[in-house]
């Protein structure tokens, strides 16, 4: 009877939801609701999150002025009256008290009654945060490449962020040179720590003997891992003169008694054996689907039967910040020129065309810094 009546119920569902449309789309409609008690507040909602989307870029670019001129470090020493902070910040007092009330208003500063200017709660949470700091510098680039995004969705136009990423723009990325693979290699390490605390309170890591990870950047997942797990064997494989970055770090850092990093393209390098562990930290979204099956079946056939593999990164379609994924990544990924965010539920049937079993979504206290799913060989 379901099946047979489905096709009837979607013809009334989209009826409806074209006359709702219609309806929407009405300025006379859009009049009285706002003027009508009982739907007011839902007017009232729809047209701040029109305007809000409309005025987007104004508010990040205001976010931006407050990172550059450093006013969240200045605020973190207490609150401060207008004349010094513009004094601070170098700026006419009627520019800064134009940038503060703009700050104020995004609730990343606070005015209090005395007119002094102090960390409002979201520019609290950036104080210390050098990750999402240097994250807000890079947009600049991302802000520059979707200047014109049609043109962007009709590759007509290639972006700065294709050339940052080194591994995006080149057919054999084992070539890339040392310059080209710093300064992203940095962005990544600063937000490292947030994400490793993550995927390291969402899964037990000390239960294995030697984790491989896979992309690993300059080492700083397996150093939070080597925090975690005392007795861990520690591996990085990345390319050539990312895994000579790591080597340096993890040397400083003492661990060069546990650790090895590998050089290598993982596209066309065997990767190492003897893990009973690999991560793909922030790796698999970076890739188009066939490459990135690739790389999921070479990871499965350099682990023993009953070897574990974590991917963690942020993934699309989870409730609540759906924009994160499709939106976000959807267009830093398509501006970088290549890969996209997926749903949980479209890795976990990767993962299992790749030959991985029990592939399981596992919950982290923070889905937008990073999902994470487990499987195995
Ligand atoms: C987005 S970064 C993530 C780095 C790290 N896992 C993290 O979360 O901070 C992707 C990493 O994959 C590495 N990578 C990209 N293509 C590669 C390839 N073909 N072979 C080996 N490593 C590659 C990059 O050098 C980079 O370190």
């Amino acid at each position: 009877v379901l099946a047979t009546s489905a096709p009837l119920i979607r013809s009334v569902l989209d009826r409806w939801s074209g006359w709702r449309d219609r309806l929407l789309a009405s300025p006379a409609f859009r009049r009285h609701a706002a003027a009508f008690p009982l739907t007011r507040p839902v007017a009232r909602r729809r047209a701040r999150a029109l305007f809000d989307l409309c005025a987007g870029f104004v508010y990040s670019q205001i976010l931006l002025a407050c990172v550059r001129l450093r006013v969240f470090e200045a605020l973190a020493e207490g609150p401060q009256a207008l004349p010094r902070l513009a004094r601070r910040l170098g700026l006419a007092e009627d520019a800064a008290e134009r940038l503060l009330k703009a700050a104020a208003s995004l609730r990343l500063v606070r005015a209090d009654r005395q007119g002094r200017y102090g960390l409002g709660p979201l520019g609290a949470a950036l104080v210390g945060n050098p990750g999402l700091v240097a994250m807000i510098e890079h947009h600049v680039m991302l802000y520059e490449d979707l200047r014109d995004p049609v043109a962007l969705l009709r590759g007509e136009a290639t972006g700065s962020l294709n050339r940052y990423w080194a591994y995006a723009g080149l057919a054999q990325p084992g070539e890339a040179a040392a310059h080209a693979v710093d300064p992203y290699t940095s962005l990544m390490a600063a937000s490292q720590p947030l994400v490793a605390a993550e995927i390291l309170d969402a899964y037990p890591i000390d239960r294995h003997r030697h984790l491989l990870d896979i992309g690993g950047g300059d080492g700083s997942f397996i150093t939070a891992a080597a925090e975690r797990a005392p007795h861990l064997r520690l591996t990085l494989f990345d390319l050539p003169e990312t895994a000579a970055r790591a080597r340096t770090r993890l040397s400083d850092a003492g661990l060069s008694g546990r650790t090895d990093a590998i050089g290598g393209d993982f596209f066309r390098d065997p990767l190492p054996q003897g893990a009973d562990i690999v991560s793909l930290v922030r790796v698999i979204h970076d890739h188009d689907d066939g490459p990135a099956l690739n790389l999921l079946r070479a990871v499965r056939a350099a682990l023993p039967p009953g070897g574990t593999l974590l991917l963690a990164e942020p993934m699309a379609g989870v409730p609540g910040i759906e924009t994160v994924g499709d939106a976000y990544f959807g267009f830093y990924l398509l501006a970088m020129g290549q890969g996209r965010a997926r749903k949980p539920s479209e890795l976990l049937r990767m993962l299992r065309e790749a030959g991985f079993r029990r592939a399981q979504v596992r919950p982290t206290a923070m889905p937008l810094v990073t999902g994470l799913i487990t499987a195995t060989a």
